[in-house]
């Protein structure tokens, strides 16, 4: 199917992807991963939960650890431009036979808890607690050095099918892989913060997320961190990379979490917000779709995911298959 005409004015305005909520099983093992490990910095800690972000973000928190039996993903959660914004997605949500509610949450102004077509659990907010810059607070930095939270990548059944929702809310498709035979979308980018993507669709067994991306200053705070990683007892927590993406141009690594929640670290992508940019499209079996340099991914990344809470999971309509490593 083709890519939808991008829509310029959606029924409500959401500035970006703010922050996943992850459900874990061992409060001090997640700690020691994101925050002694990655770098991000803890915001807030009681006995169930952990709040993070990342060296640039002025908000509380780009990630939620929760403790629980189970490992899950509680919730995606998008910032939008003001509290009107929130009552006219209320409607919009509401208007497809969506389910919206006002929830609670720490650190937060209103908040507005949905789904997507596929059972997603999302939510918006406009107002979050501000906290005082720490960009310039250099004996903060560690680990990879995360200076934000970049995106989403998500399992879907049907790709065409989140693309069309999504773009309605106002997502811009940026890049896209097509199945040659079927002519059916089988991955495509999508942002509203001006990179390649704030959220991300891959056909698979969906809806499930697939990773949570921070991004680096440079590709060598990757290397830094495969050495730290190695040493230091997480060499079977490396998965994939480090490497060049064919799609995004981003230099990129992705590691798996204590709970195998997939985490990926991004940089050096490019600026999309022009209204009138051109997706590119790439071909499935184009060996520099997923690594510019040619290396294929190893056959987990096409099928580990992490749950969402509540979500039923259903096989992918699209069966056809990616290039595998042997
Ligand atoms: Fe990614």
């Amino acid at each position: 199917m083709p890519i939808p005409a991008p829509n310029l004015y959606p029924s409500f305005n959401v500035v970006r992807l703010s922050h996943v909520e992850l459900v874990v099983t061992d409060l001090a093992r997640s700690r020691a991963f994101y925050a002694d490990t990655l770098g991000l910095q803890i915001t807030h800690a009681d006995e169930d939960t952990i709040h993070l972000r990342a060296m640039e973000e002025r908000g509380h928190h780009c990630l939620v650890l929760r403790k629980g039996t189970e490992a899950k993903v509680e919730v995606l959660s998008m910032k939008v431009y003001s509290e009107e914004d929130l009552d006219k997605a209320k409607d919009w949500f509401e208007a497809k036979g969506l389910a919206a509610r006002w929830v609670e949450r720490p650190f937060q102004g209103r908040t507005l808890r949905t789904q997507d077509i596929f059972g997603t659990p999302l939510e918006f907010y406009f107002k979050m607690d501000r906290l005082a810059p720490i960009h310039q607070k250099y004996a903060l930095y560690h680990g990879v050095k995360p200076l934000r939270i970049d995106h989403f990548n998500c399992f879907t059944k049907d790709v065409d099918a989140s693309v069309a929702f999504y773009n309605e809310m106002g997502f811009r498709v940026t890049e896209y892989t097509e199945d040659e035979e079927s002519k059916r979308l089988w991955a495509a980018w999508m942002h509203r913060k001006g990179g390649v993507h704030d959220i991300a669709f891959t056909n698979g067994r969906g809806p499930r997320l697939h990773h949570t991306a921070f991004w680096v200053p440079t590709p060598l705070n990757i290397i830094d961190l495969l050495d730290l990683m190695s040493t230091t007892g997480y060499l079977a927590n490396i998965e994939r990379g480090p490497g060049r993406h064919g799609i995004s141009n981003a230099f990129f690594l992705y590691v798996l979490d204590p709970d195998g929640h997939r985490i990926e670290i991004y940089c050096s992508d490019y600026q999309t917000v022009d209204p009138d940019l051109e997706p590119i499209k790439w071909d499935l079996k184009d060996p520099q779709r997923q690594t510019l340099w040619g290396a294929p991914a190893p056959r987990s990344w096409f099928e580990h995911g992490s749950l969402f809470n509540g979500a039923e999971v259903c096989e992918p309509i699209l069966k056809a298959q990616p290039i595998i490593a042997p």
